[in-house]
């Protein structure tokens, strides 16, 4: 796991609605929304509902959709902030209203909230948390017969192989110094912060380093070496956004990966809520548009 959740807080604060922005053009629809109304189909009336580890709420959005009486709350630890998200899409404004979102709040500790929920629900959310404290919190924040849902990353050997090979190119850029040398030409614009940036290219110039991650930064770097310095003044606060964009792509993607390869190397993680005291009621996978393995659909409930 990376030290901080800096990179999520600035992932979200950039108008993003899911962690999957290329699949999905507003909140999860199809099979994966199908999963969610069938969970909101159970609740009891003015149920209260807690979305953990939940980004700028898509779940959330998705339990006040169909489940019109529950209230609602989306917690996560990094500083979520939906309001630019949301901006793009007013047809989810009345559902956002709906929700309390609580940014630098921990899986860990949802236990302290002072509230008791009849449900729990979580995407792509738990499984990057500590699982067994986080299974101890859900359980103590769960009301008797409480229900806890999820869905959650289903990885592949394959898909960790990509993920590994997508660090090996962020490790050359930081390791050619060509992420610093953009940021430093970010700040600065002098004809030295130019220099650097162009013998920090050089290395990943070769065959060997090619990749599209590298190839597409290259491409843009030559376009960025080749303006005029009045023009790349201009430039200079887009280019210090680019840098730290990319840092915090790097920081996301190694989360991913390390998350992936705690489930590869333990597929039952989830049994972390049984051993907490919880019943595991199903097991479903989610397969998005019929063939797309998107996650596995857990219910547990509370004895
Ligand atoms: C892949 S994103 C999923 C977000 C959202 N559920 C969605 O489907 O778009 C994982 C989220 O988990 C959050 N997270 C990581 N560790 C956490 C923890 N210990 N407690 C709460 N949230 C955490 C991250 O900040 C990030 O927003």
């Amino acid at each position: 796991m990376t030290n901080t959740l800096d990179h999520w807080s600035r992932y979200w604060q950039t108008g993003h609605l899911t962690s999957l922005p290329e699949d999905f053009a507003a909140v999860y629809d199809g099979e994966i929304e199908a999963f969610w109304s069938g969970i909101a189909k159970e609740l009891p009336e003015g149920a209260q509902v807690l979305d953990v580890c939940a980004g700028n709420g898509p779940v959330a959005l998705l339990m006040a959709r169909h489940a019109p009486q529950a209230q609602l709350w989306a917690a996560d630890a990094a500083a979520i902030d939906p309001a630019p998200a949301l901006a793009g899409h007013p047809d989810l404004a009345d559902l956002a209203q709906r929700v309390t979102f609580l940014p630098g709040t921990p899986a860990e500790s949802v236990d302290g909230l002072g509230q008791c929920f009849d449900l729990v629900t979580s995407q792509y959310g738990l499984e990057y948390t500590d699982w067994s404290d986080s299974a101890r919190a859900i359980v103590a924040a769960l009301k008797p017969a409480g229900r806890l849902a999820l869905v959650a990353h289903v990885p592949t050997s394959a898909m960790v192989a990509t993920m590994d090979a997508e660090q090996r190119e962020y490790a050359l850029l930081g390791q050619s110094g060509a992420l610093p040398a953009l940021r430093k030409l970010g700040e600065t614009g002098t004809p030295a912060a130019r220099k650097r940036l162009k013998r920090a290219l050089l290395p990943l110039r070769s065959p060997s380093a090619s990749s599209a991650l590298i190839g597409s930064f290259v491409q843009g770097m030559g376009a960025l070496l080749a303006m005029e310095p009045a023009q790349l003044a201009e430039q200079q606060p887009a280019i210090r956004q680019y840098a730290a964009d990319l840092a915090a792509g790097r920081d996301r993607a190694a989360d991913l990966l390390d998350t992936n390869r705690r489930i590869l190397a333990q597929p039952r993680w989830f049994e972390a809520f049984v051993e907490a005291g919880l019943e595991l009621v199903s097991e479903t996978e989610i397969l998005y548009q019929g063939r797309h393995r998107s996650g596995l659909g857990l219910v547990f409930r509370k004895p």
